[in-house]
């Protein structure tokens, strides 16, 4: 198991997406499914910053989550909501609704059971969020921590929202990604932090290409491919 972790725009989607692809292993994207229960707030109008009735919602929504990497579908009582947690609205109110422990409880255990059950069927997966170094999988045999500067964050998070047809300035885009930042690392429950044993990776320099050879390289010598195709790693 590889543990992904890191802020936004670091480009962690992309690398655990295609790491995965490599190694011929699973993949878990457990920020969509914190997007995913917000959505299902704000569907409900209950106010993101009201824990209990938040809670509320998030013991009854039914959310559904892919673990393929080519193919990670995400739904909401059956509905397929792969863009809608991509939106603004849901980009804003994630932070309060992720910061609340009981939250946090509920989708940690089921992160657990995902990864269990995924390492049983398929022998391998790629997890990626803010606390699976930390919390959720402390004993993850590789535990990444991918960084990026503030400025290349925006500006890959601006390109990513232009390319989707969302409206994005750079500027927009600095600010979002420094306040879900500084909401992410400041709050009691789990914060955004990289794990004693983790092996930090800054990507403003490198691109996706390079940033996934170098960690196929360090899974190769952890023995991280048992029960993957051989020549995946290559
Ligand atoms: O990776 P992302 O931008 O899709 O994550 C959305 C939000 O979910 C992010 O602002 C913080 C939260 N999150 C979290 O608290 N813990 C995780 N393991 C993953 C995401």
């Amino acid at each position: 198991m590889v543990a992904m972790d890191g802020p936004s725009g670091t480009g962690k989607s992309t690398v655990s997406r295609k790491l995965a692809t490599k190694l011929g292993a699973g993949y878990l994207d457990t920020g969509a499914m914190y997007r995913v229960v917000t959505l299902a707030v704000l569907r409900a109008g209950v106010d993101p910053a009201d824990a209990p009735a938040v809670l509320d919602v998030v013991e009854k929504a039914a959310l559904g989550i892919g673990t393929r990497p080519d193919e990670a579908t995400v739904t909401l009582d059956g509905e397929d909501v792969g863009a809608e947690i991509r939106g603004g609205a849901v980009t804003t109110a994630v932070s309060p609704v992720s910061a609340v422990p009981a939250v946090r409880e509920l989708l940690v255990a089921r992160q657990r059971e995902i990864i269990d059950e995924v390492l049983g069927r398929v022998g391998g997966i790629v997890v990626e969020g803010r606390d699976i170094g930390t919390v959720v999988s402390p004993g993850a045999p590789l535990k990444v921590f991918l960084t990026a500067s503030a400025e290349v964050r925006a500006a890959r998070r601006s390109a990513q929202d232009s390319a989707a047809g969302r409206e994005s300035t750079v500027d927009g885009a600095r600010e979002s990604v420094e306040r879900r930042d500084r909401l992410d690392s400041t709050r009691a429950a789990s914060p955004l932090r990289a794990a004693e044993d983790a092996v930090e990776v800054d990507t403003s320099q490198l691109n996706i290409d390079q940033v996934i050879v170098a960690l196929a390289e360090l899974a190769l010598h952890r023995g991280l491919l048992e029960g993957c195709p051989a020549e995946a790693a290559r």
